[in-house]
């Protein structure tokens, strides 16, 4: 039996056996606390925990129910119980499961795909150059990140990425296109969200008046079909969207359309063969060899028991540079809950803020809080072992800042000086990806899936539901009104602030 009042009293009796005398004491724990599946190696040495402490950690996943846990989630089990659904992205890469509904909804993905591909084919035979994907949260974000991680030069079509309500974003994006060869794909499970229904008009009009295209090149994903007919997409070129995938789980639907165009449809089934690699191995494998277990139980660590308020993601490769920004949708919108799936308050603080950013640029950055900050922030440091970008040198010193930096800061340096000095301890898991291909980054992004959701689990929240996004979306509705001129709010600093806005605008 283990619970975090356990974890926390492992927590107290570490407090004064640093990460550096662990490994001293321990010669077999560098090797011993690393983990391979297939195209990822993670070594968890640097975090601070100790046997006993991993023991209690195990425990506490046995307890929570990780394993199955797991098995519902393949299952299509209705895991989000507030919206009374299945989560199935694992259907979406062909996971295992002797449920009926999840293998209907594998077939469904395959179908989906399958039109998907002529989709492409299609395109592919027109003068179409450039693509312009309109979406926001989790129908933007995956396939940003993927697109630009792996998109290779001189790829048949360049995909342009389009979600801040902003103008200024719609102004910058079609600068420089000709909507004569552009494509635009309007991509919303719900086609109800203001940002993706104003930019999606602003692109529709754009194609239409300059190329008199009259929406044809307009294609859309979504889970209403209705409401994307509506807004004069042709049935023929809307693919499907599904209730039982959630928005920020969903890149590997018909949502990873922009992926597809950009990497091609046998990369991005790559893609979902390295997510899938890990579906398989988080369902099966021992507690102890599972690399999905070990990470989200170091997270409850860092959380629960060092009471680390921050958790900071620091790829070392330039085309994972938008892993923070993806992350920050996939672990904050699913795991920052206070109630508990029974509704009742929970006792356990929930997610640490998500944040980071590509080394080494951090490194002249935020890096010198990492070091000396009063703030201790446990890192992910993602890394990856061959580079095919030609500059060998360059590589070799990007490996050796990155193994650098996660050796500094466990280790410190003392000092008689103060300003000089390196408290070291600071907690950091390093993760290898032994090239960035399709396979890889499909196994890294699901392992960060799987990890979030047991959290939830251990927490006993629903990683699968985002209420919290739909007060300031409601408010903001209210407030139209209000910035026309047609009506006044009703809060009082909001009205003053509207005055201000309307004086100078
Ligand atoms: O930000 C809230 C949210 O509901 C996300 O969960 C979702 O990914 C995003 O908006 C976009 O929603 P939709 O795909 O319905 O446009």
């Amino acid at each position: 039996m283990s619970d975090f009042a356990t974890l926390r009293s492992h927590a107290t009796r570490l407090a004064d056996t640093p990460v550096a005398r662990l490994l001293q004491e321990d010669p077999g724990r560098a090797k011993a606390l690393a983990l391979r599946v297939g195209p990822l190696y993670a070594n968890f040495a640097r975090q601070r925990f100790d046997a006993q402490t991993l023991d209690a950690l195990f425990a506490l996943a046995d307890d929570a129910g990780f394993a199955p846990a797991m098995r519902r989630l393949l299952d299509g089990e209705t895991v989000n119980v507030t919206e009374g659904r299945a989560a199935l992205h694992t259907a979406l890469r062909g996971a295992s499961s002797d449920a009926s509904f999840a293998r209907e909804c594998v077939a469904q993905a395959a179908a989906a795909r399958k039109a998907m591909a002529e989709m492409i084919q299609h395109l592919a035979a027109t003068e179409v150059t450039d693509i312009v994907s309109v979406g926001i949260g989790g129908s933007d974000l995956g396939p940003r990140l993927v697109a630009d991680a792996l998109a290779l030069p001189g790829a048949r079509f360049r995909v342009h990425f389009l979600s801040n309500v902003d103008g200024n974003a719609a102004r910058r994006t079609l600068a420089g296109l000709d909507p004569a060869k552009t494509a635009a794909i309007l991509i919303s499970k719900t086609f109800g969200t203001q940002e993706t229904l104003l930019n999606g008009g602003i692109v529709r009009d754009w194609l239409g008046e300059a190329a008199g295209l009259d929406g044809g090149r307009v294609y859309g994903v979504s889970a209403n079909v209705e409401r994307a007919a509506a807004f004069g997409i042709a049935a023929e070129r809307i693919l499907p969207m599904w209730d039982w995938v959630g928005g920020r789980y969903s890149l590997w639907s018909a949502v990873g359309f922009p992926i597809a165009l950009a990497i091609g449809m046998a990369r991005f089934e790559e893609l979902l063969a390295g997510a899938a690699e890990i579906d398989a191995h988080a369902a099966s494998a021992t507690p102890r060899e599972n690399l999905v277990f070990l990470h989200a139980l170091t997270a409850l660590w860092n959380r629960n028991a060092l009471g680390l308020a921050t958790q900071a993601v620091l790829p070392y490769d330039e085309r994972l540079k938008l892993l923070p920004n993806y992350l920050q949708q996939l672990v904050m919108e699913s795991l920052g809950k206070s109630a508990r799936l029974d509704g009742t308050p929970l006792q356990e603080d929930t997610v640490p803020v998500w944040w980071g950013g590509p080394g080494t640029d951090t490194q002249h950055s935020f890096f010198q809080a990492l070091h000396q900050g009063t703030q201790v922030v446990p890192a992910d440091f993602i890394g990856v072992v061959r580079s095919d970008d030609g500059y060998a040198q360059n590589h070799r010193a990007l490996l050796a800042n990155l193994l650098a930096q996660t050796q500094a800061l466990a280790n410190g340096q003392a000092s008689d000086d103060p300003h000089r000095a390196y408290a070291g301890n600071r907690p950091s898991t390093l993760i290898l990806l032994d090239a960035l291909t399709p396979h890889a980054l499909g196994a890294l992004v699901a392992l960060y899936e799987h990890s979030v959701y047991l959290q939830s689990v251990a927490w006993g929240i629903n990683a699968f539901d985002q209420f919290g996004v739909e007060l300031g979306k409601q408010v903001a509705n209210t407030l139209l009104p209000a910035l026309e001129g047609k009506a006044r709010a009703d809060d009082p600093v909001t009205q003053v602030l509207l005055d201000e806005i309307s004086a100078r605008g």
